[in-house]
């Protein structure tokens, strides 16, 4: 019987699947891992069927998900061989380029790369997607239908990708909820409050944005009423730099996926391991 399969059971794959089952999805679910025991646990917790053949698991596959570090991917590809058969198949590893995902497993294998997040477990993810050059309108629609089950979904050229991943990982919500929480701390407030007040500052807000359809910069003026409190922390905050410190940070981001990408195109015996 035909699967979604995926390569990797780790813990993006563990986000997914129950994201999925979440969404009652129908079709069966097989993992291949080379960890046997992560196979037990997602079997177990989730009633997907485990593999830890390769070609066992491939040769299964009416949609793979390739979900292995981006260190890995070649020497999985290579592993795979040659597929015979046509398939659709989505990576997931960041900055891994279709150009190599092609030249490393090419022939009837048709590939688009998607950029989920964990936040996919809950339904309300967001995940990228970027198509090949000519993939049939089919596999689009299929695609967009299979992560629809997990959230929204945007489509980007693949120009836009890297520069998207290091931008949207819920990594940035919680690290700025832990930051403002951390720093209330210090000021003073007991644990509990601190978070409560610093997921309200940055969650709640969001969520009014979204709601409300003004400008964010009229939401910003009537949050910060000159001269008063939040206007002090925001110009504090400009003059330390903050705008100038995130950039920094998502263009390490953007370097790291830039590494992943040369690194992907090595040979298997050359990439490290
Ligand atoms: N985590 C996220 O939020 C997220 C979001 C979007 C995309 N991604 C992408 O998804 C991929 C997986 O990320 P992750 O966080 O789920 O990683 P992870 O937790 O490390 O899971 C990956 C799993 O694949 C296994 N694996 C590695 N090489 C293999 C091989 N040749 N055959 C079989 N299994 C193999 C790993 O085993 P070892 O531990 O032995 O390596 C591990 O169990 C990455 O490429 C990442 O860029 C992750």
């Amino acid at each position: 019987m035909k699967a979604t399969v995926f390569l990797g059971g780790g813990r993006i794959t563990a986000a997914l699947i129950a994201g999925l089952r979440l969404a009652k999805y129908k079709t069966r679910i097989l993992v291949h891992d080379h960890h046997p025991a992560k196979l037990r646990e997602l079997a177990n917790r989730y009633k997907v069927a485990a593999e830890l053949s390769l070609p066992g698991a491939v040769a299964q596959a009416q949609l793979l998900i390739v979900a292995v570090p981006p260190n890995a991917v070649s020497k999985l590809l290579y592993k795979i061989g040659g597929v015979r058969r046509p398939m659709l198949a989505v990576s997931l590893a960041a900055g891994v380029p279709l150009s190599t995902l092609r030249t490393q497993m090419g022939g009837p294998v048709r590939w688009a790369r998607a950029m989920p997040s964990p936040v996919c477990r809950s339904g309300r993810g967001l995940t990228a997607l970027t198509f090949a050059k000519g993939l049939p309108v089919g596999d689009r629609r299929a695609l967009r239908l299979f992560f629809s089950n997990l959230g929204s979904v945007v489509e980007l050229s693949e120009l836009h990708f890297d520069a998207f991943t290091a931008t949207y990982s819920p990594s940035h919500g919680y690290h700025a909820l832990h930051t403002l929480a951390g720093a209330a701390i210090k000021l003073g407030l007991p644990p509990k409050l601190a978070l409560t007040a610093a997921a309200h500052a940055l969650g709640d807000s969001i969520v009014s944005w979204r709601g409300a359809r003004i400008p964010l910069r009229t939401l910003i003026r009537e949050a910060a009423t000159p001269g008063g409190i939040a206007a002090s922390v925001m110009s504090s905050m400009d003059r330390g730099n903050y705008g100038a410190l995130v950039e920094k940070a998502l263009r390490a981001g953007l370097a790291r996926a830039r590494a992943n990408r040369k690194m992907s195109a090595l040979p298997p015996g050359r990439q490290p391991s």
